[in-house]
């Protein structure tokens, strides 16, 4: 038998072939560890780097938050990545970005299990008044081209209330604490970044 984590790793092969004709998920990277998907996508970014790249982690040591908070990524247990965006907006509007994100994560969620959350604005998507998931958006100027937007997303999947810090078990849940259930993490991976594709050709993109 394997253990759980080695049945449940995100497979970025997997992962691609669902997306290969969308915005959001043409390219598709998944690291073993990294300090945080926001500046490690933010890195390898250049002025011609196309929109739609998606960085997933199955870890991240220095995971952040809103307000420089740190944000608690236990190793396996959820969905942390980031996309690479060139959005239709200027930066002033980058809350406008946080919202989408938020709803689409909210949208997935309901239509995966029946559930339904809600949002608390700016950035939070809330089961039973706790934080299931959180958006962090960071745009760069960029000098002849399209402004860079880093939407930042993670989503509390698996973990059980031990694996969160004590001072956040009271205010955090995960999917699988909602369900009373384990969740496939890809499966559920497959339908946000779906959800967010449509919704971001949408709203925001410059070629769909
Ligand atoms: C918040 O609710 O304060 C925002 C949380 C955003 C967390 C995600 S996890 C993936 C990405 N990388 C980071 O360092 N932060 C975002």
């Amino acid at each position: 038998m394997f253990p759980a984590e080695i049945l449940d790793r995100l497979g970025a092969d997997e992962l691609r072939a669902h997306f290969r004709n969308a915005v959001i998920g043409r390219e598709m990277v998944v690291l073993e560890q990294t300090g945080s998907t926001n500046d490690a996508i933010l890195q390898g970014a250049t002025a011609n780097s196309k929109e739609g790249l998606v960085l997933f982690a199955e870890r991240q040591t220095a995971g952040r938050g809103q307000r420089g908070r740190r944000w608690e990524s236990a190793a396996g247990k959820g969905l942390w990545f980031s996309i690479l965006l060139r959005p239709r907006i200027d930066i002033a509007s980058s809350p406008r970005l946080t919202a989408w994100a938020a709803e689409a994560i909210s949208g997935a969620i309901q239509q995966e299990f029946s559930i339904s959350p809600t949002i608390k604005l700016p950035n939070d998507v809330q089961i039973e008044g706790r934080k299931v998931a959180g958006v962090l958006v960071e745009m760069r100027a960029q000098e002849k081209a399209t402004h860079l937007a880093i939407v930042g997303i993670g989503v509390n999947v698996n973990q059980s209330c031990a694996d969160f810090p004590r001072e956040l078990q009271s205010r955090a849940i995960s999917l699988a604490m909602a369900l009373d259930r384990q969740v496939d993490r890809q499966k559920f991976a497959i339908a946000l970044l779906r959800n967010l594709d449509q919704t971001y050709r949408a709203q925001f993109a410059r070629d769909s």
